[in-house]
């Protein structure tokens, strides 16, 4: 019997209401996904790529369960709990930190909000994840201004992590960094996917590094999936 994937997209369809020229303006309604079909597997790294508009972030923000879609997403075989267990790593890295708060503290919170652990505990768990990232247990005392853009999106991704999601989504993570950064990046998630079987949706505008990192891949034109393939660096991964 074929595995469950662990995510299934089903005829997902959308579409943005957006009123023009004020409150008693005319509505519109802009169609953005239309009718995708997609699954992930376990342990997977799976690449989506598209121009700009095409619909990637949304289709991100059905699977969130952030906005309303047509059609049917399933973690595990099931409809989503609200949250479901994913979390998401944007390409502004700064925008999901708190600037007034220092990475521990940020780290921290979502372990409070969902009481795990005692303190002790949730101290062993940041020094784990922020080792994990390839940051020192020292930068829990800096705040978010005396990181470097590299070392922003590392705390992004410890933080997004700390609660042991069944899938990570990385948002155009690589996009705001300079090459060698977002190659670093890059690596981490090939580590991270390695040691914590990790499961990966990769959204991302840069070909090279959806061909270099993901095993598989689809390709979005217009709200549509256009083509599937199954990279050959899947054998590498
Ligand atoms: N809140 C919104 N209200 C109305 N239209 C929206 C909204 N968010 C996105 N759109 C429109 O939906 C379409 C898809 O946007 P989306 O952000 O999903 O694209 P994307 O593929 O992620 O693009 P990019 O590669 O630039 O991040 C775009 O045409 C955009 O203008
Ligand atoms: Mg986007």
């Amino acid at each position: 019997m074929a595995e469950t994937p662990l995510l299934l997209i089903r005829n997902v369809s959308n579409v943005y209401i957006s009123r023009r020229f004020g409150l008693f303006g005319k509505k519109e309604i802009k169609p953005v996904l239309n009718n995708i079909n997609l699954e992930l597997h376990s342990g997977e790294i799976f690449g989506l790529t598209g121009k700009s508009g095409c619909g990637k972030t949304t289709l991100a923000r059905c699977i969130l369960g952030i906005i309303d879609y047509e059609g049917e997403i399933l973690l595990d075989g099931q409809r989503q709990k609200k949250p479901p267990p994913i979390q998401m790593v944007f390409q502004e890295t700064g925008a999901s930190l708190n600037p007034c708060k220092n990475i521990g503290w940020l780290m921290e919170e979502p372990l409070v909000i969902h009481r795990i652990g005692n303190r002790e505990e949730r101290r062993r768990k940041i020094d784990k994840m922020l080792l994990s990232v390839g940051l020192d247990p020292s930068y829990k005392t800096r705040r978010v201004h005396e990181l470097s853009g590299g070392q922003k999106q590392r705390a992004c991704i410890a933080r997004a992590l700390i609660l042991s999601p069944r899938l990570l989504i990385a948002d155009e993570a690589i996009s705001s960094l300079d090459v060698s950064a977002g190659a670093q990046i890059l690596n981490l998630f090939k580590t991270l996917h390695k040691n914590l079987n990790l499961t990966i949706l990769f959204i991302s505008h840069n070909k090279d590094a959806v061909e270099y990192l993901c095993g598989k891949m689809a390709v979005m034109e217009n709200g549509k999936i256009m083509m599937r393939t199954e990279a050959e660096t899947a054998a590498l991964i």
